[in-house]
């Protein structure tokens, strides 16, 4: 892992990082800056001093000279993925090689399926940066990690496409500081705790933030947060978080985007208790928020043109004399009564809160909410992306343009009358979880359905299956992943074009 990545036009004497196509196999016509001559055309049959290398998305090669070969597989099928991929693997390698620097001689806007210089700058730049990330921040006496490798400088003589990268590199750093909150233990990172963070954050890149306590959320009526964090020690809180910088963007002059991330610092499941192993990894249940949080360090670093602001639910689900209990009836903020049918649907009701409270106190233009709600959201669609539920078409073509540009992956899944009135309760308005499990996911979203004002336009992702990966891969080590922060960015920088 290096401490940073820095950029600039060219480095000199520094190596050269050439991309190449597995059907084409020849190197860039750029001229490397250092000593040593360019290789030649050789069809494809592969390149001379490069026995073996095919080309293959995200191979890589180290010749003799010190150059490196980047694989980036058949030209006109690369897309921004495999950008993103091959920016993840150059980095790992660079790492072994502990490189100080590299110039990029990379072409992409040749093929058929020519890609913008920009945008394919910015997706290799946020594979780099995603892979240059790692749990280290608890390495102790005995660890075995190697140590972190000094700022490294890559040259990209094209000025687009190094925009492109800063501007990847800019949406890793706010994605790891989500991930760096993400992976903090639950021993340490509670309520309190996350109340902290948020104002340390506020203050050191530019954000309002407000904490609605224990107290003041009791006395403001709700009952959904105050009852899940009731048990712990440390009390529930609902965070609020604005951006709202002093240039709008023309296009977004009426927008207001409400972000609400389902922040559960752990859940133990409450009294219906997670058995089974099922506990471990729970401290993400907190990733939704966590979405939330790198975004709006997102817009108030980069600046974004948009009125933002994002909620944090947070409470920590325990097991205490002081719990709420499956039978407990509870009346919510905008009235509406619960019976708690199971305390380890307890992401539901914290996030009506904060819908509500939304719709009520903050009237946005728009809410998105994120929250690691449903197990059921794994079994219908895996790993792959996020299931999303949405009652508004405008709302839902941004969301799916966000997704394609930052390639964190959507599903839309359908939300009914028919699914609100299954969560209906015979001694409450409704309860928080159907005693079948049937259509799982989406009696979650049928239940904050109950929370959202129908003339604000909503959308619900959850991304249960998708915060964390329990191995490593291209771009994430086995760990969280932040999804949410990209695809928030580009929801909002969507509004200021
Ligand atoms: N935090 C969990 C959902 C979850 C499960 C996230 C697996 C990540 C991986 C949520 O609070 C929960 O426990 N949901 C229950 C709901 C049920 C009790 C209605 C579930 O999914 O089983
Ligand atoms: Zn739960
Ligand atoms: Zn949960």
């Amino acid at each position: 892992m290096f401490k940073s990545i820095k950029l600039a036009s060219t480095v000199k004497s520094a190596p050269l990082v050439a991309g190449i196509y597995s059907d084409v196999m020849t190197m860039p016509s750029q001229p490397r800056s250092g000593a040593g001559k360019s290789k030649s055309r050789n069809g494809n049959g592969g390149l001379p001093d490069a026995p073996g290398f095919k080309g293959e998305l995200g191979e890589t090669f180290v010749l003799s000279s010190g150059d490196v070969l980047l694989g980036l597989g058949k030209r006109d099928e690369l897309k921004l993925d495999g950008l993103r991929i091959a920016g993840a693997r150059l980095m790992k390698r660079l790492d072994r090689l502990a490189a100080k620097n590299a110039n990029l001689a990379i072409s992409i806007s040749q093929g058929q399926s020519a890609i913008d210089s920009s945008l394919a700058g910015r997706a290799l730049a946020e594979g780099m940066g995603l892979a240059n990330w790692r749990v280290d921040f608890f390495a102790g006496s005995a660890t075995n990690n190697k140590a972190i490798n000094p700022p490294m400088t890559i040259g990209s003589a094209d000025g687009d496409f190094r925009a492109g990268m800063q501007r990847g590199l800019a949406l890793a750093e706010s994605t790891n500081y989500a991930r760096q909150i993400a992976a903090t233990p639950p021993n340490i990172c509670n309520p309190t705790w996350m109340a902290a963070e948020a104002r340390r954050l506020a203050r050191s890149v530019g954000l309002r933030c407000k904490v609605i306590d224990y107290t003041q959320a009791q006395s403001m009526g709700m009952g959904g947060i105050t009852s899940v964090g009731q048990g712990s020690a440390s009390k529930p809180c609902l965070i609020i978080l604005e951006h709202r910088p002093p240039r709008i963007a023309p296009k977004a002059k009426d927008v207001k985007l409400g972000l609400v991330g389902k922040t559960i610092t752990y859940d133990t499941g409450g009294y219906s208790l997670k058995i089974n192993n099922t506990m471990k990894g729970m401290k993400y249940d907190k990733s939704g928020g966590m979405a939330v949080l790198g975004a709006m360090h997102a817009a108030a670093t980069l600046k974004l043109p948009v009125h933002v602001v994002g909620l944090l639910t947070c409470a920590e689900n325990m097991v205490s004399n002081n719990s709420y209990r499956p039978d407990d009836i509870i009346t919510m903020y905008n009235g509406v009564s619960v019976e708690v049918t199971n305390t380890d649907a307890e992401g539901r009701l914290v996030l009506g809160d904060a819908l509500s409270y939304a719709c009520k106190d903050i009237k946005p233009s728009a809410i998105v909410d994120l929250a690691t709600l449903t197990g059921g959201i794994v079994t219908a669609l895996g790993h792959f992306c996020a299931g999303i539920f949405c009652n508004d078409d405008p709302l839902l073509r941004r969301l799916n343009a966000a997704a394609e540009s930052s390639g964190e992956k959507i599903w839309r899944l359908p939300l009914w009358k028919d699914h609100k009135e299954f969560m209906r309760s015979q001694h409450a308005d409704i309860l928080n979880s159907n005693a079948s499990r049937n259509a799982h996911p989406i009696q979650g979203a049928a239940f904050l359905a109950y929370f959202v004002d129908d003339k604000i336009p909503w959308a619900h992702l959850d991304i249960a299956g998708v915060a964390n990966v329990d191995s490593d891969k291209d771009l994430f080590v086995q760990g969280p992943t932040g999804f949410g922060v990209r695809l928030l960015v580009d929801l909002m920088e969507g509004y200021a074009q």
